[in-house]
């Protein structure tokens, strides 16, 4: 792999992206799961001190989009630029980090696909033909006779032709097309699963993508020219680029491929290639396939991992079982809907924590308010309203002065947030969020025991045990301090709150979690604000 060049000598880059959404479909629960699961790892590599670039966008040309802006009586362009405010918005509310948003009508990507279109021809991996096949246009994918038959059979439709993906009706293609050199890579791509198996993730994704390389590649269709909407060909402008080729390419765009100012060319060397692209199972064959063998054609590094995570299925409350989440069937659950019901912060905790990303994952109402109360409101919010509410009664509104030797002192939550921070580290650099944040809600429940265990309230009555307490109370202050940092990337203004009100505002947005999470930094003396409960409990569970 590439080495990633420190541009300050210290700090190395960490360059993230989501897939680009097609414009045609507002954002939903689905997409928004994408989103925020490279936001979390956003936000966690910015704690660990990489210089994050984090990239998200819009997918805008193609049939499906000139087809759509048709039947609003708009043009493509001003379709698109219609649907944008959606996703803006939505990203907006859900706290997303996003460095810059990419949309590939804009120049810079046409640049970029466009100078793509030359390197590959100079480096002799295209040429022209002709494109005689289906093509479904809702999945934007091509199919040959074969697989189309397969598919017939499977749905006993012989001659309907339909789609082996999703088995709506395809459309015949005959057409002049140029075609890109996919059946020279099968050998190159086997040998990148072998020696690189972390540039598939997880492992059943990876032997997936592996037995489809083995079955043998053809060469790819990469351009149309039965409708217009798309990048012209820079040396056959009668042909568009086809529209994955298209969108695969604005990972590039985004850090100044087919830019050739110096500084372009900076940014280039010091982002690419990508450390992770984050994408849903369905789209593995073009992030896992078909881009890095465009890369190695174009003599370019190929990223360094594409993490896949599974589907949002939606808990069928009667039988247990997960269903296929759609418009049809009625069960489709719309961001806002959970967002009224457990807030920002209580969605982003929930998607991250309680659906493995590597698997298919079943949500549910029920689910999402056992675990707002169980984990937010009952443990984590409730610790940090007893803790503070003590604090401020024992010791006049503020921190405790804490006695000397504190910060070696023995302490069973000492213990518990010893080794926590490279526990929790390993798992997010994983992607295991769920097992991360468990490891930080260990700690949440040994401070909600030590409590009971030392009631404070009792040793306040007693003179004598001053010291005793003030050392009770600067346990739980500094295992409060060390669990809003490592829940920032889950819940982030909820972090900076508590941070606010133990007046450690200073630390909000650390970019050195383990000096923020060394045990002793707590300080002393300074006001503590009660306020409100961050997490308050929401009705019975189970309802
Ligand atoms: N435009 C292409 C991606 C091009 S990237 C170069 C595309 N767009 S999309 O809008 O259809 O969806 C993108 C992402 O949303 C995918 O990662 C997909 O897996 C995810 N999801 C869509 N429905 C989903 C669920 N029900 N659950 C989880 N994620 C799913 O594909």
């Amino acid at each position: 792999m590439a080495e990633n060049t420190p541009d300050d000598g210290k700090r190395p880059s960490y360059y993230v992206t989501t897939p680009i959404y097609y414009v045609n479909a507002a954002p939903h629960l689905g997409t928004a799961y994408s989103t925020i699961l490279a936001d979390v790892q956003a936000r966690f590599r910015r704690a660990m001190g990489y210089d994050v670039m984090f990239l998200t966008g819009l997918d805008e040309h193609g049939e499906k989009v000139a087809a759509s802006a048709a039947e609003h009586d708009m043009t493509p362009q001003q379709w698109c630029d219609s649907q944008v405010p959606a996703f803006d918005d939505l990203w907006k509310t859900l706290e997303i980090t996003n460095d810059d948003f990419i949309r590939t009508t804009e120049p810079r990507q046409t640049a970029s696909v466009q100078h793509l279109w030359e390197v590959l021809k100079e480096r002799g991996y295209i040429y022209k033909g002709s494109y005689d096949g289906w093509y479904c246009v809702p999945e934007e994918t091509y199919f040959t006779e074969t697989q189309v038959a397969h598919s017939d059979e499977a749905n006993h439709t012989e001659g309907a032709h339909l789609c082996p993906d999703c088995g709506r009706p395809l459309e015949r293609v005959q057409e002049e097309s140029w075609f890109f050199k996919l059946s020279e890579f099968q050998k190159p791509l086997l040998d990148l699963y072998r020696d690189h198996p972390e540039f598939v993730e997880p492992e059943i994704r990876r032997n997936e993508v592996v037995s489809f390389v083995e079955g043998g590649l053809k060469d790819l269709s990469i351009s149309r020219t039965s409708f217009d909407w798309g990048i012209p060909l820079p040396f056959d402008e009668r042909h568009v680029t086809y529209v994955w080729f298209d969108a695969l390419i604005n990972y590039l765009t985004a850090v100044g491929y087919g830019d050739d100012s110096p500084e372009a060319a900076a940014t280039l060397a010091r982002r690419w290639p990508a450390q992770t692209h984050i994408v849903g199972k369905d789209i593995i064959r073009f992030h896992c396939v078909i881009w890095p063998a465009m890369l190695m054609a174009a003599g370019l590094p190929v990223p360094e991992r594409v993490f896949v995570h599974g589907f949002l299925m939606v808990r069928n409350e009667e039988t247990g079982a997960g269903e296929k989440m759609s418009k049809s069937r009625g069960n489709a659950i719309a961001p806002a809907e959970v967002i009224d019901m457990l807030g920002v912060e209580g969605y982003r905790y929930y998607f991250m924590t309680d659906v493995e990303p590597g698997t298919d994952g079943a949500v549910s109402f029920s689910r999402m308010e056992q675990v707002y109360n169980t984990d937010l409101a009952n443990s984590w919010g409730n610790l940090v309203s007893r803790t503070l509410n003590m604090s401020a009664k024992f010791f006049e509104g503020k921190t405790p002065v804490l006695p000397e030797g504190w910060t070696t002192a023995a302490s069973p939550l000492r213990d518990a947030a010893d080794g926590l921070l490279d526990r929790y580290a390993a798992d997010m650099a994983d992607f295991a969020y769920g097992k991360a944040a468990e490891e930080v809600m260990a700690l949440v429940h040994a401070a909600n025991h030590h409590i009971e265990d030392t009631e404070p309230w009792a040793l306040a009555k007693d003179p004598v045990r001053a010291d005793e307490l003030a050392c009770v109370i600067g346990d739980l202050l500094e295992s409060i301090r060390i669990c809003a940092h490592l829940l920032e990337p889950f819940t982030p203004e909820t972090s900076a709150e508590v941070l606010r009100r133990i007046s450690c505002e200073g630390e909000i947005g650390s970019t050195d979690l383990a000096t923020a999470c060394e045990w002793g930094a707590i300080p002393q003396d300074v006001p503590v604000t009660k306020g409100d409960a961050l997490f308050p409990r929401l009705g019975t569970p189970g309802k």
